[in-house]
C-alpha cells in the first residue's frame, strides 16, 4: 500500500514479473489467477489506472466487477467499510483501491481481511505508478536491469515539477527513488511546494528555478495542478506557466536529452506544452504502457501471497 512497505527485493520482483507476464503467452497467462474475483473500488475518477488494473486483472483470467462512487450504493451514505464488507461477501478476494482519503487502504484492508491494492490515497501515495515510472526509467537508462538495489540509480537526476504539495505521485517518487541512487530534485512556487518540503528527507533536495533544475536532469517529472485540491487556493496560472510552464524552447535550451515524464492526465498549455507532450523527449504513453504489466505483478502478488502489499 506504500512504496515504503516494498523492500528492494521486494520491488526487483515486482520488475521481473512484470517483465516475465508481459512476455508471456496470454493463454497461459490467463490461466494464474483464473476465476479469482478482484473488485476495484473507485471513489476518485481515474483513467488510466482502473482501466490497466482491469486489464492486468483480466489478462490473469480474474474476473473483475467496478464499483465506483458516482454509481453505487456509496451516493446513498455506505461507508467503505460496509461496502467493503459486502464485496468481500460477494465474493471479492482482493480490492483494488482509490479513495479521497490517505491510509483508507489500511482501514479496508483492517476492516476486510482482503489484500488492498493501493490505488491512489488522497495527498498520500501512488505506488503502482512509481513502479511504473520506475519502469519506464529503467528501460531508457539501465534497459534490460530489474534487479535494482541502492547504487542502481547512482548519477541519476530526477526533478520533479509543479504540485508537489497535492500529489500523491510525488510522494511515492520521493520515497522510492533516493533508496535506488537517485538525486531527487523537488521545483515549484511556494503555495505548491511549502519551504517546509526543504527537508524532505536524504537525496532529495528543493530547487525553486525551473530551469536551474531543468539543467541537471536527466529525468524531469511534470505534474498537473490538483484543481481538485486546492481547497481556495487561487493561483496566477500566467505567472505559473511563465516560471514553471515546460515549453520546446526551455526544454531545447536547458535538458535537450532529459526523460520527459508525467503521470497523467496531462494538461495541454499549462504544465505542458503539446510540442513536448508530444515530442520525442517525451516518455508519456510509455509510462500507461508500463502500468499493464506492473499491475499484472502487483495483482498476481496480491493473490498469491499475504502482507506488504503495494
Ligand atoms: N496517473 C494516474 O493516476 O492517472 P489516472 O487518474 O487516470 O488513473
Amino acid at each position: 500500500m506504500s512504496v515504503t512497505t516494498l523492500t528492494l527485493d521486494e520491488v526487483s520482483h515486482i520488475l521481473t514479473r512484470a517483465s516475465f507476464l508481459e512476455a508471456e503467452d496470454p493463454l497461459e497467462r490467463a490461466k494464474r489467477l483464473a476465476k479469482r474475483k478482484i473488485a476495484l473500488l473507485f471513489y476518485e475518477s481515474s483513467t488510466r489506472t482502473r482501466t490497466s488494473f482491469e486489464l492486468a486483472a483480466k489478462g490473469l483470467g480474474s474476473d473483475t466487477t467496478l464499483v465506483s462512487s458516482l454509481s453505487s450504493s456509496i451516493e446513498k451514505g455506505e461507508t467503505l467499510k460496509d461496502t467493503g464488507l459486502t464485496l468481500r461477501a460477494l465474493g471479492a478476494e482482493a480490492i483494488i483501491l482509490r479513495h479521497p482519503n490517505s491510509g483508507s487502504p489500511w482501514l479496508l484492508e483492517q476492516e476486510t481481511r482482503l489484500p488492498v491494492l493501493n490505488a491512489g490515497d488522497g495527498m498520500h501515495e501512488h505506488p503502482s505508478q512509481a513502479l511504473l515510472d520506475l519502469r519506464t526509467m529503467l528501460n531508457h537508462l539501465r534497459p534490460g536491469v530489474t534487479q535494482v538495489g541502492p547504487e542502481t540509480l547512482a548519477g541519476v537526476t530526477v526533478t520533479i515539477v509543479g504540485d508537489i504539495l497535492h500529489s500523491r505521485v510525488a510522494r511515492s517518487n520521493m520515497l522510492l527513488l533516493p533508496r535506488l541512487g537517485a538525486r531527487v530534485i523537488l521545483c515549484g512556487p511556494p503555495p505548491l511546494l511549502p519551504d517546509v518540503a526543504v527537508d524532505a528527507g536524504p537525496g532529495i533536495e528543493v530547487e525553486r528555478d525551473f530551469e536551474r533544475a531543468l539543467a541537471q536532469s536527466t529525468v524531469v517529472m511534470m505534474l498537473r495542478i490538483q484543481a481538485e485540491r486546492l481547497a481556495g487556493l487561487q493561483l496566477d496560472l500566467e505567472e505559473y506557466k511563465t516560471a514553471y510552464q515546460l515549453n520546446g524552447e526551455r526544454l531545447a535550451k536547458f535538458a535537450p536529452t532529459a526523460l520527459v515524464l508525467h503521470p497523467g492526465p496531462i494538461i495541454r498549455g499549462l504544465e505542458i506544452t503539446p510540442e513536448v507532450a508530444d515530442g520525442p523527449q517525451s516518455l508519456i504513453l510509455e509510462q500507461v504502457h508500463h502500468g499493464v504489466a506492473i499491475r499484472m505483478a502487483l495483482v498476481e502478488r496480491a493473490l498469491t501471497q499475504k502482507g506488504g502489499q503495494a
